[in-house]
């Protein structure tokens, strides 16, 4: 887990939302109540970036269909099964905001895909 400082904190505007890229991961970044939040600016139904949303009451809106999805755990309003990507978030000392972001996820080719599915199918019928 690797932890970037990004921003202070008294730069941020309440319920704006910001675009940033961590590790390849982008990711929206915005205060709400004072506090830093930070979730995947990734839609999960079509891709659109959540930044372009709209920020109220916790929850940023898609741009594109208008899922709503809480900033706090990343759950989709109505369908908590469907969720976003929640970033942990902290403040140093002097109030600048830290983000907390995993490596990114190592990209397997089709055939390393194909050999773990085999396996695991070899080891259910042993
Ligand atoms: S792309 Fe976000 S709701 Fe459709």
């Amino acid at each position: 887990m690797d932890v970037f400082r990004v921003v202070h904190l008294d730069e941020l505007a309440e319920n704006h939302a910001y675009r940033v890229v961590l590790e390849d991961q982008p990711i929206l970044l915005t205060k709400i109540s004072g506090e830093p939040h930070a979730v995947a600016d990734t839609c999960p139904h079509n891709g659109a970036s959540l930044s372009e949303g709209v920020i109220k009451d916790g929850c940023v809106t898609c741009p594109w269909h208008f899922w709503r999805f809480s900033l706090h755990d990343g759950e989709r309003q109505g369908r908590p099964e469907v969720q976003i990507q929640v970033y942990g978030t902290r403040l140093t000392a002097d109030n600048w905001v830290e983000i907390e972001v995993p490596p990114p996820a190592i990209e397997r080719s089709l055939r390393e895909v194909l050999l773990e599915h085999a396996r695991q199918g070899r080891e259910q019928t042993d």
